[in-house]
């Protein structure tokens, strides 16, 4: 498939301005906010001071999360030989989306992008500038409807479902609360796909922090009014059970394969799991 059939968004129905609720804060102009992009609104940059009075570091968060999804990427499209993508809950465009990190390793990659912002929506022409060997298209969906995402036609235009596909699931998981299922979610997006392909995920954590600082971030999140769940370390691992994990398996962001000459901050600043492993 070539550039130039990749998948020009189309949302059925209202435009998406009309869908647009710039009165509420959102994930996804939250964490553009955090690193430093413009495409956000007062809504979002106090619900996202709201989580910094707790967090003081949540922007280094932010844009360690970006440097771990880059390093992944190459990893996948590197060493493991991934010529599909499946990034879903992609964030507004910022330096290195994934098209890019891993068509510069392998220019015939094809990525599908999924988010259920239609801010996302209105920039996602960005996420569609395939190189001319690959391929991308963007699908305006939710993560809490996988059937939705692995049944739409531009996604099967885009991938091949019987090769193997790398499933990103990069700072998103913690936006799905134990009540919406997000095992039964992450399961039902990985048996769709054949044995070779990888789980990539990133997720803030409460490991490093006392009961006192748990109850202070449970607080702030209610405040910032974006659902928000951390998990621990072992809450984590669930996601993996049953996948090979990729060395050096689960593990603070910081530390999943950090580059040498680049010093990278504590864990504890941070404070997010990164795990990446093979669906056998
Ligand atoms: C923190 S950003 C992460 C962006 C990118 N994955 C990264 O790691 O840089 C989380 C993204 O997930 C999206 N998101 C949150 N809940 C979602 C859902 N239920 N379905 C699809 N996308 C979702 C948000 O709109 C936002 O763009």
């Amino acid at each position: 498939m070539d550039s130039d059939s990749a998948r020009r968004p189309e949302p059925a129905g209202e435009p998406v301005t009309a869908r647009i609720d710039t009165t509420k804060p959102h994930p996804a102009r939250r964490y553009d906010y955090w690193l430093g992009g413009k495409d956000n609104f007062a809504a979002d940059r106090e619900s996202a001071d709201a989580v910094s009075e707790v967090f003081p570091t949540v922007q280094l968060a932010a844009v360690e999360n970006r440097n771990y999804l880059r390093r992944v990427v190459a990893y996948l499209a590197g060493e493991a030989g991934i010529r599909q993508f499946l990034d879903i809950g992609a964030g507004l465009p910022t330096t290195g989306n994934v098209h890019e990190i891993a068509q510069d390793v392998a220019p015939e990659s094809h990525i599908v992008y999924v988010d259920n912002d239609p801010i996302v929506l209105l920039h996602a022409r960005e996420l569609l500038n395939s190189s001319a060997a690959g391929a991308t298209a963007y699908l305006d969906a939710d993560l809490r409807s996988p059937q939705d995402i692995l049944r739409h036609p531009d996604l099967l235009k885009t991938l091949d479902l019987s090769r193997p596909v790398a499933l990103m699931l990069v700072a998103v998981l913690h936006f799905i609360t134990d009540d919406e299922h997000p095992y039964r979610l992450v399961r039902e997006l990985c048996d769709a796909l054949p044995a070779g392909s990888y789980l990539a995920m990133s997720h803030a954590t409460n490991d490093y922090l006392e009961a006192e600082d748990l109850a202070r971030n449970a607080a702030a999140n209610q405040r910032s009014g974006v659902p928000f769940q951390l998990r621990s370390s072992q809450e984590f691992a669930r996601f993996f059970e049953g996948y090979e994990l990729i060395s050096p398996g689960i593990t603070a962001i910081t530390n999943w394969r950090p580059e040498v000459y680049r010093p990278h901050p504590r864990a504890e600043a941070v404070s997010m799991l990164g795990a990446v492993a093979r669906i056998p």
